[in-house]
């Protein structure tokens, strides 16, 4: 169990925490003693959120369109007072297949909010954080983005852009004592990769088995990682057993060699 108290009553902020990795994290910071806000696109994940964690203050926004970011941070203001950890963890797969056969449309969609929705939350999330207590970001990055994955290329593109971000960011706040650190999650267990996993089978023609063996072989520990893996990740990164840390690309995988 998480024992250090450098959380208790800090105003968090994490987008897409109604389902999947981003709940793990929202549960962790909350069960932590922190404020928790939510925002989402998905309406019933949310109210299925209000009945287990009802403290968590919640709102429909998509990060990738400007004017939802401005109402998500209307609503933070509203309910939490101000900002302490903005968790940019919105994020799609984008589409599977070689580069000749995406679709603009789906390039652009992938990049739109893997990349430009941190943009958006970022720059009205930095204006309260230097007013903040241990202020820090944490972007939602990938081992798609320190590695390259074939069939992949809008997401792991954008998943480089975000650690391209995050160093970048790093240098800019440091002086006003914001971390910003970016968390690259391997395959975590769970709907999406079976989604994704899935999807690369029908591509490649291969059985569904052969393609999922593919992916926990590439780990030194032989399986995929845990959405706790990575909100104990996300937390320690928020603490201040992290003070020090900044800019850093945070890799919970397993130690992958390559994504298949
Ligand atoms: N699952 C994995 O194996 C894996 C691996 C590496 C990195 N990641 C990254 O971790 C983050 C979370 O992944 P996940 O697997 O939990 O995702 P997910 O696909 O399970 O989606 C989580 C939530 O995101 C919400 N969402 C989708 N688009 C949104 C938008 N535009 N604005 C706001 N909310 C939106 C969905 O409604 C859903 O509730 C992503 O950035 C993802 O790229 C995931």
């Amino acid at each position: 169990m998480w024992n250090n108290n450098s959380l208790a009553g800090q105003r968090v902020l994490v987008t897409a925490g109604a389902s999947g990795i981003g709940l793990e994290i929202v549960r962790r910071f909350s069960a932590a003693g922190a404020r928790v806000f939510v925002c989402d696109v998905q309406p019933a994940s949310l109210e299925q959120l209000a009945r287990e964690l009802p403290d968590v203050g919640r709102c429909i926004a998509d990060v990738s369109k400007e004017e939802d970011v401005a109402r998500l941070f209307d609503a933070v203001d509203r309910e939490l007072g101000g900002l302490d950890v903005l968790v940019n963890n919105a994020g799609v797969a984008g589409p599977t297949g070689g580069v000749e056969t995406l679709s603009l449309a789906d390039w652009e969609h992938t990049l739109a909010v893997n990349v430009t929705g941190q943009f958006l939350c970022v720059r009205l999330a930095v204006p309260r954080l230097r007013k903040g207590r241990n202020p820090s970001i944490v972007n939602l990055s990938s081992a798609a983005g320190h590695l390259g994955m074939p069939g992949r290329s809008p997401y792991s593109a954008s998943k480089w852009a975000v650690v391209g971000f995050t160093k970048t960011l790093a240098l800019e706040l440091g002086k006003d004592g914001i971390r910003v650190n970016a968390i690259l999650p391997g395959a975590v267990d769970g709907p999406r990769i079976r989604a994704v996993i899935s999807a690369k089978a029908e591509a490649l023609g291969k059985p569904l088995e052969e393609v999922a063996r593919d992916y926990t072989a590439q780990s030194a520990l032989g399986r995929m990682v845990t959405a706790t893996d990575i909100a104990n990740m996300v937390l320690f990164a928020s603490s201040d057993l992290a003070a020090s840390v900044t800019g850093q690309e945070l890799v919970v995988d397993g130690h992958t060699q390559a994504l298949s």
